[in-house]
């Protein structure tokens, strides 16, 4: 089976083109940043606009390089969230024309699941059961996996999630829209041990997570060095470095004590945040000393993507599921209410 996949969640439209057969034949994204970068954040109705805009030359050009023709491709799988409400029903009603003039099924795929199976597109892919920790912009959630849809929630943040505590901090020192990599890039300048963050909850027992608390310490941080001398690039580089270490070392006492609880010796480690180079080094260890191992998606297949969204499709189209006539999408969708696959 064939699948075209179209990711439109958010500011980057994905479109890939994965073979159950040949594996992945194509993929290609394009990325708003630059145009939310001017507003600091991602503006809606501009993202839903150029998803319109971007989406069809972009499958064109992604079926030239699969070298796959229209009566080539078996179904087509797009996010129907969560998401921003606009940018999803610009994926949504392009996949299920196309669908309907190509006469094939097509299939709303959760965009978070996309994100939990991307591990699985590498050739060293973790089998089920395991503990995956998903990290990206708008979610933190450590999730006890079974099988395909056959998710239990285990904690997750309750108020800011990883990535966008990243953003939100980066956003303080003057630094680009999105901040994640900008952040992990200072850190690598940083002195370990000139400021130290507190490791929000870590103290308690308990499976969640909060990091607004991380984000106004931040924020003391960076005003007391302004008051002192400027923030100097050094202070920006000390700031994120001690601002990695403490997301980081929080989400690794959390996913260790995730993996206690479910006696797994798995961990996936998927979203945008998952492409943080130190969290994936840091996880290595641990996971080594607990006689584990942790898997991830290549750093493209990290952040949003068409790829995870053709192949999270394919696994449940393969079952027989298909959309029914109406077109929903879903901006808030808990993963828990998903269909379990069985076999
Ligand atoms: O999964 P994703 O592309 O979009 C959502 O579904 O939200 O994740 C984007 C998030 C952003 O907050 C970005 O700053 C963060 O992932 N991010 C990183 C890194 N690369 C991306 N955060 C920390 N370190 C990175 N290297
Ligand atoms: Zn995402």
């Amino acid at each position: 089976m064939r699948v075209l996949g179209i990711e439109s969640s958010c500011d980057e439209t994905g479109i890939a083109i994965y073979d159950s057969e040949a594996g992945l034949l194509g993929h290609a994204l394009y990325s708003q940043v630059d145009m939310h970068a001017l507003y600091g954040g991602v503006v809606p109705e501009l993202a839903s606009r150029d998803h319109i805009r971007k989406a069809i030359p972009l499958i064109k050009d992604v079926m030239a390089q699969a070298g796959t023709a229209p009566g080539q491709i078996d179904a087509i799988a797009y996010t129907a969230g969560p998401g921003l409400a606009g940018a999803l029903m610009v994926g949504a009603c392009l996949a299920r024309s196309l669908a309907w003039s190509w006469d094939i099924p097509a299939l709303g795929v959760h965009h978070m699941e996309g994100h939990l199976l991307a591990p699985l597109l590498e050739d060293d892919a973790p089998a089920f059961p395991f503990v995956a920790l998903l990290v990206s912009g708008g979610h933190t959630q450590l999730v006890d996996v079974q099988g395909v849809g056959q998710y239990t929630l285990l904690g997750e943040s309750m108020d800011d999630a990883a990535g966008e505590a990243f953003d939100k901090t980066a956003k303080m020192m003057d630094l680009p829209y999105p901040g994640g990599p900008h952040i992990a890039r200072l850190a690598m300048q940083g002195n370990e041990g000139r400021f130290v963050f507190p490791k929000p909850m870590t103290d308690r027992p308990g499976l969640d997570f909060s990091f607004s608390g991380l984000k106004t310490f931040a924020r003391n941080t960076i005003e007391a060095c302004r008051a002192e001398s400027g923030l100097t690039e050094q202070d920006k580089a000390d700031i994120a470095r001690a601002f990695e270490i403490a997301v980081v070392e929080t989400l690794v006492v959390k996913c260790k004590r995730a993996l206690k609880e479910t006696g797994h010796k798995r961990l996936v480690i998927a979203g945008g945040v998952s492409a943080n180079k130190y969290l994936r080094s840091r996880l290595h260890e641990v996971m080594g000393g607990m006689g584990g191992k942790v898997y991830y998606p290549r750093p493209a297949f990290c952040t949003d993507n068409g790829a995870m969204i053709a192949f999270a499709g394919w696994l449940r189209l393969r079952a027989g599921q298909r959309d029914d006539v109406p077109v929903h999408i879903y901006p808030r969708w808990p993963m828990e209410q998903l269909e379990a696959v069985h076999g």
